[in-house]
């Protein structure tokens, strides 16, 4: 068996890439006095040679990133260019050539995860993603780990960084969205362009990442429902702190057959969606304020647990990176793999019969018998009402509904029987709403 320092291929060198470097390159006494295992940084790929790399050894920089993978004296192969190619061609290159690989790539990931993990368990080499959801926290090996003999019945995570951040300020400082987005751009919170965050985009495949671990089966970021933020109104949010609830965008993956009875079945009906959401107050999740992220896992047996922290951010990244790496190389020294989780398809839950109660946020014209034909709406698609506010607007008024638990597909159906009525000028406002009497079928 082979002795000496296990030799780790960098690709890509941007905000997480350098400060793994950076690590790699420093503290990599400190690494192996911590860990036991001793580090050597073989090269690091990128894009640009012409770009000033401050702090790496120019000898150690290659753009050549397919000949790195190849080289026969690299062992741990780390991916961190991001996207789909070309991170999927040189992570399948380096797990067929029998080299463990750790990536922090969600998209890769929640394309064709069980894939590559297929591939890894062939070679029987590790496959490690700990940094892909929620940055610095660790989440992926709890789930795959620690909790591996617990029937998880839910995974809930604020998993986007720059839609909390958003939904904080607006709820704290009265911001409407267009503002609150601004701002998280002016911080860097935001990108120039910010659909594949504030649509849900990334927070979708994360959910399909948690989902896959926490369910062992295949799920994809295409088959994960989701909503973004963007309708999120600065009304609602009002309305949600006047009625003791935050609003929060949220990443669910949960077991629905079986959720009570400990194991689920094998092939148990999961249902796995991203959007934002009225919590009450006292959740946890509640509390995570800014650009922070949290993971809230409801097990059988273990009852709730939470993990927080930085979901993003080079240096946070980069620690949930390292671990990977100590990993993989504890492993490649000792001739083993982590275990290979089993893996089976995906049967999902029909959208329409989750079941919750809802907030709704409707303008009506301010007639007599509004009110009695917009209930009997609700009463025709069995949404039961369990309380309404109005509001007066001069000719208009707003009506705030918060109803029982009910069925998803009522309640869309209810809602376009509310903007068939004349007197319904709009439906604003339509969140889920979490709490005591929460969304069990
Ligand atoms: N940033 C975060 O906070 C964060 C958090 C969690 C997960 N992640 C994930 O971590 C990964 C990296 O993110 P990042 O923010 O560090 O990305 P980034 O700043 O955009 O850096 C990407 C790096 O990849 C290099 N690259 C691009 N094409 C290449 C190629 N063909 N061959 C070799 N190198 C190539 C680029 O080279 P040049 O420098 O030459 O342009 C750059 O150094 C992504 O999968 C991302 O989703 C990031």
């Amino acid at each position: 068996m082979k002795t000496g320092p296990v030799r780790v291929a960098v690709l890509g060198l941007g905000n997480v890439g350098a400060a793994l470097v950076s690590v790699l390159l420093d503290d990599a006494g400190g690494i192996e006095a911590r860990s036991g295992v001793a580090l050597q940084l073989a090269g690091v790929a990128v894009n640009d040679l012409t770009k000033t790399r401050a702090g790496v050894p120019a000898g150690l920089v290659t753009a050549d990133a397919k000949a790195l993978v190849e080289d026969p004296g690299v062992e741990v192969v780390v991916e961190l260019i991001g996207g789909l190619e070309p991170a999927r061609a040189l992570v399948r290159s380096a797990l067929s050539a029998g080299k463990a690989v750790v990536t922090a790539n969600k998209e890769l990931l929640a394309a064709e995860g069980a894939a590559l993990s297929a591939l890894a368990g062939q070679a029987g080499v590790d496959l490690l993603y700990e940094a892909a959801v929620a940055g610095a926290i660790p989440i992926i090996r709890p789930l795959r780990e620690s909790l591996a003999g617990e029937p998880v019945r839910r995974v809930m995570g604020i998993v986007n960084g720059t839609t909390n951040f958003i939904l904080s300020r607006m709820s704290e400082s009265g911001l409407g969205y267009a503002q609150a987005l601004a701002e998280a751009q002016q911080l860097g919170y935001a990108e120039r362009d910010p659909t594949a965050d504030v649509e849900g985009h990334d927070a979708a495949a994360k959910a399909a990442i948690l989902a896959s671990i926490a369910f062992r089966c295949d799920v994809h970021a295409e088959d994960v429902p989701r909503e973004g933020i963007a309708r999120v109104d600065p009304v609602d949010i009002a309305f949600a702190a006047q009625l003791g609830y935050v609003v929060k965008l949220l990443a669910v993956a949960e077991r629905l057959d079986g959720a009570d009875a400990g194991d689920g079945p094998p092939g148990a009906e999961i249902s796995v969606r991203v959007h934002p959401a009225m919590l009450p107050k006292e959740h946890p999740l509640a509390a995570v304020r800014g650009a922070f992220n949290a993971v809230f896992v409801e097990g059988g047996r273990a009852g709730e647990l939470m993990l927080y922290g930085r979901g993003a951010g080079g240096e946070p990244t980069a620690s949930a990176v390292l671990g990977d790496v100590v990993d993989a190389a504890r492993n490649v020294r000792s001739g083993v793999a982590g275990p290979a989780l089993p893996v089976s398809p995906a049967h999902f839950h029909p959208a329409d019969d989750l079941r919750s109660a809802w907030y709704l946020n409707i303008d009506v014209l301010d007639r007599p018998g509004v009110l009695a034909a917009v209930a009997t709406v609700f009463g025709d698609h069995a949404v039961s009402i369990r309380s309404m506010e109005q509001l007066g607007m001069g000719d208009e008024a707003r009506l705030v509904f918060l109803t029982h638990i009910a069925r998803q597909g009522d309640v869309m159906a209810c809602i376009d029987g509310l903007r068939s009525l004349d007197v319904v000028e709009h439906v604003g406002g339509m969140l889920r709403v979490l709490g005591d009497e929460e969304d069990r079928p």
